[in-house]
């Protein structure tokens, strides 16, 4: 089936069975392993446990308690733009099976920021911590890109437990230029300062690309330290190929995730975590507890998994709980 499509169909049977009596209870009982022992302190926050997952699985928020039920402890929902925006054209999401990865130049389709907040509204979980996931719309320059990020920041900020602001897809074009440090510093001071007007506080991220330079990670740590920052999220997809040369659909445009990406995260994650003492989620081809024990020996806090989870199913989720702890 079409990648996509599979999405959104498994989706709507998760949904479906939630609804049915004892659905919601049965794919807890199945899947999720709820234990005090799990529960972690970072960022202020409780984690149920330490597995989440990523950006991009859930864009506009829809599905939180669902996948709730599926075992996660944190959810990173988006991510989101100020106004709705349709993406990529289709085809846009590719499965390179051999290599257990995905290709995807999605172009942060979504609903906008106000559709995902009616989302939020309805969560019923109130365990599970919930990530908000900022972008740029495309049609916004990168001069004007602050704007957004403010947009996204402020009204988000009542629903969600932490932030994480994405310069690192692929798929808009210019947004990788933000991880410059100039305008970088600039979208962060600026959320920072209005995180001081709020009573509540919120941490934010910053979430990067594999396929930055040693200078750029430099700066990276540096802002990571001298601004309010409060974690780096490491990382997000690849725009390298040699993993997958082999295998025709490397010619597809777009973001690399899974096995191939997992090595070049790693090394951002252990290149940047001797740098800092901020939070690090490590993320990038964890598809087993082995992989997963790996990001946290190099240092991860939390880990999160999205392209792992689409091969390997929901059953991936327990069994990494269970042997990171
Ligand atoms: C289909 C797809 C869509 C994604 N969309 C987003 C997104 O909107 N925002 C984001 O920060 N990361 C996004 N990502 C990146 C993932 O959150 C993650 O950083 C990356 O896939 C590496 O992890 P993995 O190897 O476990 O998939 C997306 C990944 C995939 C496969």
């Amino acid at each position: 089936m079409d990648p996509e499509k599979a999405h959104y169909r498994i989706m709507a049977l998760l949904m479906f069975i939630c609804k049915l009596p004892f659905g919601a209870w049965m794919l807890r009982t199945c899947f999720s392993i709820k234990k005090n022992e799990f529960k972690k302190e970072y960022l202020g926050l409780t984690f149920p446990n330490t597995v989440g997952l990523a950006a991009g699985f859930d864009k506009n928020g829809e599905w939180v308690d669902v996948l709730a039920n599926l075992g996660f402890g944190f959810i990173e929902v988006g991510t989101i733009t100020p106004w709705p925006q349709p993406g990529n054209p289709l085809p846009r999401l590719f499965r390179l099976i051999p290599q257990r990865a995905l290709i995807n130049r999605m172009g942060f389709n979504n609903k906008g920021v106000d559709a995902m907040i009616e989302n939020l509204k309805k969560v019923k979980n109130k365990n599970i911590i919930i990530g908000g996931n900022i972008g740029k719309n495309k049609d916004t320059s990168n001069e004007d890109a602050i704007h957004d990020y403010v947009i996204g920041f402020e009204k988000l900020y009542p629903y969600v437990h932490y932030f994480v602001v994405n310069v690192s897809s692929p798929n808009t074009p210019g947004l990788r230029a933000l991880q410059d440090k100039e305008p970088l510093m600039a979208i962060i001071e600026k959320l920072v300062s209005l995180r001081t007007h709020q009573e509540v506080y919120k941490p934010i991220l910053l979430k990067i690309a594999p396929d930055l330079t040693i200078g750029q990670l430099d700066d990276i740590a540096y802002i990571a330290n001298h601004t309010g920052l409060d974690g780096l999220v490491c990382t997000n997809t690849t725009l390298d190929r040699e993993k997958v040369a082999q295998n025709p659909l490397s010619a597809e445009s777009g973001g690399l995730s899974g096995v191939p990406v997992y090595q070049k995260s790693n090394e951002v994650l252990a290149y940047l975590r001797p740098k800092t003492e901020k939070t690090i989620i490590g993320v990038g081809g964890i598809a087993s507890v082995a992989d997963a024990r790996e990001k946290m020996r190099l240092g991860a806090d939390l880990i999160q998994v999205y392209t792992g989870f689409v091969y390997e199913g929901p059953g991936l989720i327990k069994k990494l709980v269970r042997g990171i702890h």
